[in-house]
């Protein structure tokens, strides 16, 4: 049974906690404690309303801005979507080793992570073990030994990113969604027009815990859609750059580099340079593109406690952003996700919408949004968005995941080297949007003409271009 709409999503509350955020952390920054420069034009727009943050969430194209719900976390009905057993190791923890013990000392190989340290100033650095294990106390103890050989510092932070159940689960809200996420609920399940859009992601992204010191280096995501965060607990600086920018920028800056304080004076630059930068503070909600450069970095005392999921609004400038993803001229190479998955990301895309246009009760507004969604792939994609809308009016598509079931259960992975967290995951979030996108739809009646054009030929169509 699926979940709709808001009364369900009520089910993410509980009994109340303790305190009002249930982390037992400071919900303020300590006085003098140092932050980025923000200029007042650089600071990100305030919406006070869930309708208003909805529409901007769900029908507006998000590049170039920061939109910021704030008390987000309680108006979308996320105060309970951490696990209690880590909201228990957080409660008692001041610092990530701390929070870490704590996990450990529960014994069971429950959660799988990837865990990040800064022993140099301005560099992340992830924690890798010799085996393939991805299982969370094997980077626990691999963390112990990098520390006992030198190589991760004492004092060092540590983030954890990407922390999610390490065996796939029925979800506890979607009776029939099969997931991986640790999160209870998600804003997923706050309204139903999510399921409307054109692309969801909710599966994959995990919880990140981070002290001061920690975040996500310098990226664009691997495609070029948007991410909504929650921040449940800490505060975070969160900084994107122009789109007109983006490949300056990173050309400049470097993939993975942080803006660790005190800042230096290319830093300051840099920053100055900024489109808008955003002090995350406990309860707020965000969302922005990850088509543009952005970094994020933890202050204050307090763990900070957020997660992401990433989607694509009924929007048809959104949609023509995410089909620029892996191309040479629009999208920054080595920031790329793998070229296959993205080819089935795009079927994922046209079966969201195929399927919310067949909806007997769709709203004129929605239908009208998606509608232009359609028209941009089927106009402005690459040879490869065309195709699929050419098969699926001539009701001869049928996914490659169809044909190919194997792939859907090979493992991911383990990125791309950076903590790329904040909202976009590795190549594997393909397949795993597959697992909540339902079945391949039939065909709508043909509505345009069925004629070859640039043919299937999905990555030499978008590697061509270079
Ligand atoms: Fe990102």
């Amino acid at each position: 049974m699926e979940v709709e709409g808001r009364p369900e999503a009520a089910k993410c509350l509980d009994a109340s906690r303790g305190d009002p955020s249930g982390f037992h952390q400071p919900d303020q920054l300590p006085a003098g404690e140092l932050l980025w420069p923000i200029r007042d034009e650089q600071r990100p727009e305030v919406v006070h309303t869930v309708e208003e943050f909805l529409d901007a969430l769900l029908f507006q194209p998000h590049v170039d801005r920061v939109v910021v719900l704030p008390n987000g976390v309680e108006l979308l009905n996320q105060q309970h979507a951490i696990p209690e057993k880590l909201c228990r190791a957080v409660r008692k923890s001041s610092t990530i080793r701390s929070f870490l013990a704590e996990i450990s000392k529960e014994g069971k190989d429950e959660y799988r992570a990837r865990l990040w340290h800064y022993s140099i100033p301005g560099m992340e650095k992830e924690i890798k073990t010799g085996e393939k294990s991805k299982l969370m106390v094997d980077k626990i103890a691999g963390l112990a030994q990098q520390e006992a050989d030198g190589v991760v510092l004492p004092n060092a932070p540590i983030y954890v990113s990407e922390l999610r159940n390490a065996e796939k689960h029925w979800h506890p809200l979607v009776k029939d969604e099969f997931v991986k996420t640790s999160t209870m609920c998600d804003v997923y399940d706050f309204t139903p027009d999510s399921r409307k859009m054109p692309l969801w992601e909710r599966s994959e992204g995990g919880i990140f815990l981070g002290e001061r010191g920690t975040g996500s280096g310098f990226h664009i995501d691997q495609c070029m859609w948007s991410n909504v965060g929650r921040n449940w607990c800490g505060h975070k600086l969160f900084a994107i750059w122009p789109w007109a920018d983006r490949f300056t920028v990173t050309e400049k800056v470097g993939k993975g580099r942080m803006l660790h304080l005190p800042l230096t004076d290319p830093d300051v630059e840099l920053l100055g340079q900024a489109k808008c930068i955003a002090l995350v503070k406990p309860g707020d909600v965000w969302v922005f593109s990850g088509a543009q450069p952005h970094t994020a970095l933890v202050v204050g005392d307090a763990l900070n406690i957020s997660a992401y999921e990433s989607l694509v609004p009924a929007n048809a400038e959104a949609v023509f952003t995410l089909i620029r993803s892996n191309i040479k001229d629009m999208h920054p190479k080595n920031f790329w996700m793998d070229d296959e998955d993205l080819d089935e990301l795009f079927e994922d895309v046209v079966d969201n919408i195929q399927r919310a246009l067949k909806a007997p009760s769709l709203e004129q507004k929605i239908k009208e949004r998606l509608q232009e969604c359609t028209t941009v792939m089927r106009e402005r994609g690459d040879a490869y968005c065309r195709e699929l809308w050419r098969q699926e009016d001539c009701g001869e598509r049928q996914r490659r995941r169809e044909q190919d079931s194997s792939s859907s259960e090979s493992e991911e992975g383990e990125g791309d080297g950076t903590a790329e967290g904040e909202g976009d995951n590795p190549s594997k979030l393909a397949k795993a949007v597959k697992k909540t996108s339902g079945n391949f739809s039939d065909a709508l009646a043909a509505s345009v003409a069925c004629v070859d054009d640039d043919g299937p030929t999905s990555k030499k169509a978008r590697n061509g271009a270079e």
